[in-house]
């Protein structure tokens, strides 16, 4: 079977990408410095930077039909992404970001469309084989789906030796109702800085206390805050802290978050601590927004 994977459950879009030196005001006409198409979505970027640390990795969701499909699976093979998981919902339209990317401040403007396009159901993680994954992480999208594809990797982990358990990760990024149900889901849970204020907290170490007796026994919460880096909980009630690792210049934040996730995800899955997972997360995501795309994160 070789080494075991982890799998990735989530969005993949076409980022539409506008490089520009200044944000542009509405309704002028100006230039840009370069324009680029990138594949985007968290889960897919996660997949990215997990293949780019050398980690065997997978990537499960949607894609609707035609020339953008053939791109968005191009460029996950093309870095070694398993795409065996890859559904082609007929009858549905492609989802794509415009994105302006303000070299100036690094800032990501992202206007995301997403008309149609179905995302994976539990019946669809049907045909996952289990044994082949060591982690599966969830981007929090159809939760109440993602529950039962969770219920039943819990079924399955209570049923096999510990050393074969599946470890779970969700992220809970958007602030919509439905997404808060993950939080008693995962082994490790990440939310973001606009979850964290929509629960009223002002900071990553407040949020990852506050929001700690949402998530399951034994679980560890993350909270990543931009350049005030990132904070974390796990059983122990201890708060622990990286601070993060500007570039020399920034450049682009587009996908700093995915990158954290991932690096956090990588570092845990190989035993280590959530102190150095944390620390890694926060340089590799550093190291990202010292560049456009992904590609020179190692
Ligand atoms: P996103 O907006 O992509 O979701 P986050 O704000 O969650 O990104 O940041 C994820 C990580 O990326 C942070 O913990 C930090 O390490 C790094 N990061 C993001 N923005 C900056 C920044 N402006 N300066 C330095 N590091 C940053
Ligand atoms: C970055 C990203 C982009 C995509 C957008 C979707 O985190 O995944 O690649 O356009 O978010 O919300």
């Amino acid at each position: 079977m070789g080494e075991k994977h982890i799998l990735c459950i989530g969005l993949v879009c076409l980022d539409i990408i506008s490089v520009v030196d200044k944000y542009p005001e509405e309704d002028s006409d100006s230039r840009c410095l370069s324009q680029r198409w990138q594949r985007g979505g968290n889960a897919s970027n996660s997949c990215t930077v997990l293949a780019l640390l050398g980690a065997p990795c997978a990537f499960m969701g949607s894609l609707a039909p035609g020339h953008m499909a053939d791109y968005t699976r191009d460029s996950l093979r093309r870095y070694g992404i398993d795409v065996s998981h890859v559904i082609t919902q007929a009858g549905s339209s492609f989802p794509a970001s415009v994105v302006v990317s303000n070299v100036t401040n690094g800032s990501r403007t992202i206007l995301h469309m997403n008309r149609n396009l179905p995302d994976v159901t539990a019946e669809d993680f049907q045909r996952v084989e289990l044994p082949h994954y060591k982690w599966i992480h969830w981007e929090g999208r159809n939760a109440e789906e993602q529950v039962k594809m969770i219920r039943k990797v819990e079924e399955h982990n209570s049923s096999c030796r510990p050393d074969q358990r599946i470890s779970i990760s969700v992220e809970i990024e958007k602030e919509r109702e439905e997404l808060y149900q993950l939080f008693p889901h995962g082994d490790l849970v990440f939310v973001s800085k606009d979850v964290a204020k929509h629960f009223g907290f002002h900071s990553a170490p407040e949020a990852v206390l506050g929001l700690y007796p949402r998530v399951k026994k034994g679980a560890y919460l993350v909270c990543a805050w931009a350049e005030k880096g990132a904070d974390a909980v796990g059983p122990d009630g201890t708060v622990i802290h990286s601070d993060s690792f500007p570039p020399e210049t920034m450049v682009d934040t587009l996908g700093a978050g995915d990158t954290f996730n991932a690096s956090v995800i990588y570092t845990l899955s190989r035993g280590q601590s959530l102190q150095e997972a944390l620390t890694f997360g926060c340089r590799v995501a550093g190291k990202k927004c010292g560049m456009h795309g992904f590609d020179g994160i190692v």
